[in-house]
């Protein structure tokens, strides 16, 4: 099982180790309750680096009064089972007060990427993202860092964080991992009933059908919002957005040209669940 630490001066002390073995340190940054989509970034991490350090931490300043923070799944014990075969070998764990010691203020805007979808939705939400994620890079300053597409526009958040502030770590981006009906891996199915587990299957479905009719030539990006909305609204589902934006910018498209990504945020009961795909 993977070592677990919480003291960032230890975490430091081990970091330092690994580099006159000439071996580079990757960071796969988390909340925890881990899945296969989880695995996957470990198993990335660990074919590229020599050291593994996967951090667990429900950060709460990207959580907005009201929403899960309290409930979110902690489960330190079966988290560090799947990490070791996976091949980490360090689990960061930080505290609250670790992370947050009273009076921090400082807190970091990465501008427009920030701005659509997820962040109409969550106006705070990426605030806390890029904040956690540069104190994460500060305490485990890694060669190199994974995140999952799953999360698609913080992919973009932290690439413009990196960028913009000249960080020095390589970001690398990982596929969506899905269950074998096409839900893609989340902590949170775990609060779905069977019932909306059922349910949720639309959100792929829908991403798919914008996939096939853009295979199929067409173009116009409402009427395939259009038919995911349709697909999305016989399984009761009303989702906060169906996006078709440019790919790397955000931007609204009007028309399919170039690369795009379709990206689809609904609740499914009380559960929020995201999830995107790459239309070409
Ligand atoms: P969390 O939701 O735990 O996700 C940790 C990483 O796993 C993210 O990069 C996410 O995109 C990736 N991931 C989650 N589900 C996935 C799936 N089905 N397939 C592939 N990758 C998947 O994202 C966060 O935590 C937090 O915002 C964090 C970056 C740790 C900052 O607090």
């Amino acid at each position: 099982p993977p070592e677990v630490i919480t003291d960032p001066a230890k975490l430091r002390q081990r970091i330092s180790a690994a580099r006159p073995a000439g071996k580079r340190v990757a960071l796969v940054p988390t909340m925890g309750a881990l899945h296969a989509g989880h695995v996957s970034l470990v198993e990335a991490a660990r074919r590229d680096c020599g050291v593994v350090i996967t951090s667990i931490f429900v950060n709460p300043t990207q959580f907005a009064p009201g929403e899960d923070y309290e409930r979110y799944p902690r489960n330190l014990e079966g988290d560090c089972a799947l990490l070791g075969p996976a091949g980490c070998s360090i689990v960061f764990a930080p505290s609250v007060e670790t992370m947050y010691p009273a009076g921090s203020e400082t807190s970091i805007d990465v501008g427009s990427v920030a701005r659509p979808l997820e962040g109409e939705s969550r106006p705070t939400h990426f605030a806390g993202v890029a904040t956690v994620v540069m104190k994460l890079f500060q305490l485990a300053p890694a060669d190199a860092a994974y995140f999952g597409r799953k999360d698609y526009q913080q992919t973009l958040v932290v690439e413009r964080m990196v960028r913009d502030l000249n960080v020095p770590i390589e970001l690398a981006v990982c596929p969506i991992v899905r269950e074998p009906d096409g839900l893609a891996m989340s902590s949170r199915n775990a609060y779905l009933s069977p019932e909306e587990r059922c349910r949720a299957l639309a959100i792929h479905a829908s991403l798919r059908l914008a996939e096939q009719l853009v295979g199929r030539g067409e173009r116009d990006a409402q009427q395939i919002r259009e038919a995911a909305l349709a697909l999305l609204a016989e399984s009761d589902i009303t989702p906060e957005y169906v996006a078709i934006v440019r790919e790397g910018t955000l931007e609204p498209l009007e028309v399919v040209e170039g690369p795009a990504v379709i990206a689809i945020a609904a609740r499914v009961g009380k559960t929020r669940l995201i999830d995107n795909l790459i239309l070409q």
